[in-house]
């Protein structure tokens, strides 16, 4: 039935391909038709269409690739989508910005459009099609021996030392002090941030305009290493009228600016020296902010890399910092294809010759381990000098906005990633070591569930005797995932848990969080984790503050949290049961899943609570480390059909409205009279998922670089 359907596209365009086209301008014209009229087609369910279109589009990506971004970019435009995601999405390559057209291109040419490459390709990137295919049963047992029968984790030592836990600096160079902070853009604060609607003119600036108010615009920095407090900056310098000017420690709306960054790792450092040692860091990734993508191009990645990776070393000289890969800091953005792409591949071997070179010389890797970053791409493992291996993988393996893992997808491991990842894990089995697992996204969001799968049944055959702990960022919630056997699906019992993921909380005040680090009081034998301890600040104060310093406070330590009666022993770590039970709490306990939300967000003003807080969710999120395994603890008696919500891979706004910004200190009259109805047009759909939302509103964007404008039809 299916092949009925779909075969009178492609005769019509394989017939008329041969016998007319003589002309590209035929061939795009005819194709677009195709497309247009496929799109018209009433009698194909949306999953369909979106697979027949992408086989016409195989077709042309084999006959005419050089047309597909042109033809694609086109029909998408004409079809009413924004444009700014239609150029990202099928535009020609550029530096200028972060278009992946060539990688869809090559991408379509070689996938299945048919197969599981199809379903899977339109379930992520086609938001008509809310068919998830189902998971292909894997069985990797002649991966590796058996595992053996007694295969316990070593004991604990009773001695520990602390270890440094950093993710999602995600830069913001551009950031810009007095720019708009309630942006109609992803990221706000810098100099193309705009509201689409201009403050009234009876808006009143005059608390902002007087220093005296206590309202912090200072000029501040810490560039002769400690804080300097600047100059007031008056409003009136800047041009624009703001609704929401930014500060200069960073906005709820934004990424790091530079002084947050700093005066981050200047408080680090206070720390270090003073009291905590931390005898090393882990980074689990995010150097590059969220920004549209028309704004992203290759020397932007590169450069906010560099700055980051020297800042944290010049603050941080004597801490070794072993990093991972950043589903952003690369370009294009979130892509990597496999290694026997060839051309593909080494259109993308700069960023890996970068992060080697950079990392060996700021001494944080070895030689091999920096061979390893630029041959393999996709992973590479250190030793510290006590013995522990720590395996960094890259999380665009898994990542669902990189095209590349349409193609093929039942070759598991096209990437090489999980040979390795198997080889490190059985070397450390015969060795007796132990070993600690870091990427960047977490499997439990955004991602494929084949490789989430094949990695779960990877944790699950080293665990818990050799991998001791597993570390993730991208998310910017401090969070955590139980781990369940099987595929991740297994029953949610005590038994069945086989590890845990802790997820970093980020430095990054952007979705609405307070930027916050942690370290770990990690066995030195055993290299379990003992205990965790968080830092945060509030960022809201430091709006109101007269342009202090802000104030790094002790957040909370996991074990007195989640056991506040100290029932746990002292000697045991906080391991897979410790997490065990923590989530009953958050299942059982309303006052605990509140303060897991408060946690996740570190009590910022736009923790979600009350009614906000949907009951079953935090349970959910922290006991699913598969999305098919959040897929089937959502889905309930009177919803069984439970649609992940689908994200762009643009980033858009998602505090919306803005929430109002209660700025104290002046007898003013009500100027936000008008904040909880944000007219922003078609703005109906702005449901918060753990990190991003589906975009409805259609910004105008224009082009850096070659003065061409995307935007001349914006859908308001
Ligand atoms: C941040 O720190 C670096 C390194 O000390 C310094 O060069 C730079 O000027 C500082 N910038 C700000 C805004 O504090
Ligand atoms: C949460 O509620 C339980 C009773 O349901 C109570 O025993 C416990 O002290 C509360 N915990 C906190 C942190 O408020
Ligand atoms: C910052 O926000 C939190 C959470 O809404 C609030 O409790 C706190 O009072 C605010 N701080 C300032 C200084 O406004
Ligand atoms: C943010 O902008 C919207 C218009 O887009 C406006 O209605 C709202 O009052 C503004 N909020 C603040 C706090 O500036």
């Amino acid at each position: 039935m299916r092949v009925i359907s779909i075969l009178p596209f492609l005769l019509v365009l394989v017939s008329g391909s041969i016998e007319n086209y003589e002309h590209p301008i035929d061939i795009i014209h005819n194709a677009v038709n195709e497309l247009h009229s496929l799109d018209a087609a009433t009698d194909l369910n949306e999953c369909i269409t979106c697979k027949t279109r992408l086989q016409i589009g195989k077709f042309l990506a084999l006959t005419r690739p050089d047309l597909v971004p042109q033809i694609f970019t086109i029909w998408c435009l004409e079809a009413g989508n924004d444009e700014t995601q239609c150029h990202m999405n099928y535009g020609y390559p550029s530096l200028e910005y972060s278009s992946i057209g060539n990688d869809f291109t090559k991408v379509v040419s070689l996938m299945d459009p048919e197969g599981l490459d199809g379903d899977l390709f339109c379930y992520y990137h086609d938001d008509k099609c809310h068919i998830l295919p189902e998971t292909p049963e894997l069985d990797l047992s002649n991966l590796w021996p058996p595992k053996p029968k007694v295969y316990e984790a070593p004991q604990n030592s009773g001695e520990t030392f602390n270890v440094l836990h950093i993710s999602d600096i995600n830069l913001q160079l551009n950031y810009k002090l007095l720019t708009e902070a309630n942006c109609s853009q992803s990221v706000c604060c810098s100099e193309h941030s705009y509201n689409y609607f201009k403050p009234p003119e009876s808006y009143d600036y005059s608390p902002i305009h007087n220093p005296s108010n206590g309202l912090s615009f200072y000029d501040s920095s810490y560039t002769h290493g400690h804080f300097e407090k600047g100059q007031y900056v008056d409003l009136y310098s800047n041009e624009n009228s703001v609704w929401s000017p930014c500060h200069e420690f960073g906005s709820y709306t934004c990424e790091t600016p530079l002084l947050l960054l700093n005066n981050t790792l200047h408080t680090i450092r206070n720390f270090h020296q003073n009291h905590l040692q931390f005898e090393m860091a882990i980074f689990t990734g995010g150097t590059v902010e969220h920004q549209d993508r028309i704004f992203i191009d290759k020397h932007h990645i590169l450069k906010t890399q560099e700055v980051v990776y020297k800042l944290l070393k010049t603050y941080l000289p004597s801490i070794p910092i072993i990093g991972t890969f950043g589903i952003r800091d690369t370009f294009p953005i979130n892509q990597l294809p496999p290694k026997n792409l060839i051309e593909n591949s080494v259109s993308y071997q700069w960023e890996f010759d970068f992060l080697a070179d950079l990392w060996l010389e700021l001494d944080w890797i070895d030689l091999d381990a920096s061979k390893q970053i630029r041959y393999s791409h996709t992973g590479f493992s250190i030793i510290t000098s006590r013995g522990l291996k720590i395996i960094s993988l890259n999380s665009n393996v898994w990542n669902d906005k990189n095209l590349y893992n349409f193609w093929n997808v039942h070759s598991i491991d096209k990437f090489g990633i999980w040979k390795f990842l198997i080889d490190e894990l059985l070397e450390s089995e015969v060795n007796e070591q132990r070993v600690w697992i870091i990427s960047h996204l977490p499997p439990s969001s955004r991602s494929l569930p084949l490789p989430a799968k094949v990695l779960t049944l990877i944790i699950g055959r080293f665990s818990p005797k050799v991998i001791a702990a597993i570390f993730f960022g991208s998310n910017l919630k401090d969070s955590f995932n139980l781990i369940y056997g099987g595929d991740g699906c297994d029953s949610k019992e005590l038994e069945k848990a086989i590890n845990f993921a802790l997820i970093g909380p980020s430095i990054s005040p952007y979705s609405g969080v307070n930027p916050a680090w942690r370290y770990y009081a990690i066995d030195e034998k055993s290299f379990n984790i003992v205990n965790s301890f968080t830092y945060n600040i509030e960022l809201n104060e430091t709006f109101i503050n007269g342009g202090a310093e802000p104030s790094w406070q002790f957040e909370y330590s996991a074990r007195e949290l989640y056991d506040p009666e100290g029932l746990w022993p002292m000697e045991r770590s906080l391991d897979t049961e410790w997490w065990y039970h923590a989530t009953e709490k958050i299942r059982d306990m309303p006052n605990m899943s509140e303060l897991y939300s408060r946690l996740a967000y570190r009590s910022s003003p736009f923790t979600p609570l009350g009614d906000d807080l949907v009951d079953n969710d935090n349970y959910c999120i922290v006991t699913s480390f598969t999305v098919e395994a959040r897929k089937q603890c959502m889905m309930t008696e009177d919803q069984d059909n439970y649609i992940a919500p689908a994200e762009p891979i643009d980033y858009f706004a998602y505090i919306k409205p803005y929430a109002p910004v209660e700025y104290v200190g002046y007898g003013g009259e009500e100027e936000s009279a008008e904040p909880e109805n944000s007219e922003i047009p078609n703005d109906e759909v702005a449901e918060t998922t753990e990190e991003e939302v589906k975009p409805q509103v259609k910004p105008q964007k224009v082009l850096r670089g070659n003065g061409r404008s995307l935007s001349q039809k914006v859908q308001v």
